[in-house]
């Protein structure tokens, strides 16, 4: 069957696959609205980490016995997994990270390090999440570079316009996030990609908001890294990807140095090993690795296609449905639902959204409050702070139907 032909997605029916949403939180039932920060996961990814932790616990890549054979297939087996999730042909240039926090950091320091010098641009937008920003800024402060911004509209969506002026000023790289993780706007990636090309300038996509809930195909996107975190996307804390693509890799020093990342090591000089190990030094979280790709296939057997179609009816609803059903709500990021992946930021007047998150959760409702990592982006939109919904396969329209009543009773308790 063709994604066109396969029927939606079944909410209720998956839910089957985690145990964790069977529970209630202060007597209601849980009602878990922040896969955006982190999803929960399926029995698929905890049976496969478990199963390794049962049978097959050893290191990877050294013993030259049964248990460590098959971790070593299942880890590398993995790398396989996760480059077909995201269109990646050749599974070496997948890097194992602990999350995309460190894969931007591997790149600024290592090809950071290596090609921004003085006066050198970086260009940036201004909905970037802090592991988008914070790398650059202490590179560019090291460096003496500069680091310019892409402006957003007040709804929300990149200005191209100002993109195509940043662009003359010849960057050697520009980054930005593939979906907001408090807008959710998606980002024109394959067009700005291009640009950033003609302009001469590398590109690194933020992919963490993307990968859990919309098709990526990173060859044909064009980029050059792309980055993303194993825990949004079904799987546990501590798996992490860098994608690069691989003559990048292959010419960029090594991000730490120890054990595995080494061919030959002598007293006083060392080689490196080939691309992945080369940026792995040390023993990996293999247990992670192995969750991420039970993920991976978790993802792929829904099919990423109806994993998006699910999640932009339920944009669409929570847009509809909210507003009517608590008055005053103030929603941002792009109107149409079909230019955000699956967040919903919003506030009401007069009430902090950590009150709002508090009371929410009296009634079993788990959002997120705060800058959500965006603290540059809630200045530009002059606020202090949002509360934040995000789905994932497993949410519901019951769960936004729940999130409105809670929010009615919010309202009444704030008066
Ligand atoms: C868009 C975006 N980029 C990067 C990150 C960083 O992810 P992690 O904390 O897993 O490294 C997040 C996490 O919320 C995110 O939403």
């Amino acid at each position: 069957m063709t994604a066109e032909t396969q029927p939606a997605l079944d909410p209720e029916a998956l839910r089957a696959d985690f145990p964790i949403l069977d529970q209630e939180v202060h007597g209601h039932k849980l009602v878990y609205l922040d896969s955006g920060a982190t999803s929960q996961k399926p029995l698929a990814v905890l049976e496969a980490m478990d199963g390794y932790y049962r049978h097959d616990n050893a290191n990877v890549h050294r013993g030259i016995y049964a248990l460590s054979e098959r971790a070593t297939a299942d880890y590398e087996g993995s790398r396989a997994k996760v480059a077909r999730l995201i269109g990646v042909a050749d599974p070496r240039e997948i890097i194992w990270t602990r999350n995309a926090t460190e894969a931007i950091n591997l790149v600024a320091y290592t090809w950071g390090r290596r090609h921004i010098g003085r006066g050198d641009v970086i260009v940036l937008t201004e909905m970037e999440h802090h592991a988008n920003l914070v790398p650059w800024q202490i590179l560019a402060q090291e460096k003496d570079a500069d680091l310019e911004f892409i402006p957003i509209t007040d709804d929300g969506i990149l200005r191209q316009d100002v993109f195509d002026v940043l662009l003359r000023l010849k960057p050697k790289l520009v980054a930005f996030t593939h979906v907001s993780n408090m807008l959710g706007t998606i980002n024109p990636v394959v067009e700005m990609t291009r640009k950033a090309h003609e302009a001469g300038a590398l590109v690194l996509i933020d992919g963490a908001q993307a990968v859990p809930h919309i098709p990526v195909n990173v060859a044909e996107i064009g980029a050059d890294f792309y980055t993303f975190s194993g825990h949004k996307v079904m799987a546990p804390t501590g798996s992490g990807v860098l994608w690069g693509r691989r003559a990048l890799l292959e010419a960029m020093p090594p991000f730490m140095g120890g054990g595995d990342m080494i061919r030959e090591v002598h007293l006083r000089r060392s080689e490196w090993n080939e691309i992945p190990w080369k940026f792995e030094a040390g023993t990996p979280d293999i247990s992670a690795a192995i969750g991420l790709g039970a993920a991976a296939d978790y993802m792929m057997g829904l099919g990423m296609s109806r994993v998006q179609d699910h999640e932009q009816e339920l944009v669409r609803y929570a847009l509809d449905v909210l507003p009517r059903e608590v008055p005053g709500i103030e929603i941002y990021g792009p109107a149409a639902p079909e230019a955000r992946g699956g967040v919903v930021a919003f506030n009401l007047p007069g009430i902090h959204p950590h009150d709002v998150a508090q009371v929410l959760d009296r009634f079993g409702v788990a959002i997120r409050a705060g800058h959500h990592c965006t603290m540059p982006l809630h200045e530009r939109l002059d606020l202090s702070a949002t509360a934040r919904a995000s789905f994932g396969v497993y949410t519901t329209t019951k769960d936004i139907d729940a999130l409105a009543a809670a929010l009615q009773q919010v309202q009444k308790l704030f008066g």
